[in-house]
């Protein structure tokens, strides 16, 4: 389920931004979607024109096939450590809790952004909201666990649907070979305790709840950023 709010200028004007922090040397986690990929492309242009020596780590299929586009050296984590990942969301909260997903793609990006020493999120305005909760969080599922997980899912007063494919048959598969459930809440009151709560549901391998990772928001305006 992709986000399609938001502008590509306020996108751009927050990964350009975000790109900024990056320092010779660094080894960067590279998050996904359209706005990360603003951020990729920026670092691509910062080592072809300044000569600035970085490593990424992609949390993607896609952000791996931005950065090798970009001329941007590849590494894992069973190599290096994470001085600094950058990442986009589909809503931030003003506790800087996040809902991620829309890309399918929050397993990994868990995983990175967690791993990161810094980790920035970049948005545009309308990914801002007060309370988490409007775009429903995205479930990964092992396939053959899906129907229970979602009866779990239900009996916590989710609305569920697997998501579906556009130009395939079938639901969505994840660079894991996985299932995603969106579940929509009626209000996420704690989304420390949900993250925690979700991620107890056998079967389940990681749901889009971020919180209490995120050391800084890009805000992306027509005009500029903001940061919080
Ligand atoms: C992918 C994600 C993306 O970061 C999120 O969906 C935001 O994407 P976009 O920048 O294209 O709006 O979590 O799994």
């Amino acid at each position: 389920m992709k986000n399609t709010s938001g502008n590509s200028s306020s996108k751009k004007n927050a990964g350009y931004k975000a790109a900024e922090y990056v320092e010779d040397g660094m080894v960067l986690g590279l998050g996904t979607g359209s706005t990360t990929h603003f951020f990729i492309e920026k670092v691509g242009m910062r080592i072809r024109d300044e000569g600035i020596k970085v490593m990424g780590i992609p949390t993607s299929f896609q952000s791996l096939l931005i950065a090798k586009e970009w001329n941007i050296p590849i590494t894992t984590l069973e190599e290096h450590d994470i001085d600094l990942s950058v990442d986009g969301a589909d809503e931030v909260d003003c506790d800087f809790n996040l809902i991620k997903g829309g890309g399918a793609a929050h397993t990994k990006e868990k995983i990175v952004d967690y791993a990161a020493d810094k980790f920035i999120v970049i948005v545009d305005e309308s990914k801002v909201v007060e309370e988490l909760g409007t775009f429903p969080v995205p479930v990964e599922v092992l396939p053959d666990a899906s129907r229970m997980v979602i009866k779990t899912l239900e009996d916590m007063g989710a609305t569920c649907e697997i998501r579906m494919a556009q130009r395939k048959d079938g639901p969505v598969i994840t660079d894991n070979g996985n299932f995603v459930i969106d579940a929509k809440f009626d209000n996420i009151e704690s989304p420390a305790h949900l993250e925690i709560d979700l991620n107890s549901i056998p079967g389940v391998v990681e749901n889009g709840i971020f919180s209490q990772m995120v050391d800084k928001v890009i805000i992306g305006t027509d005009d500029g950023t903001k940061e919080l």
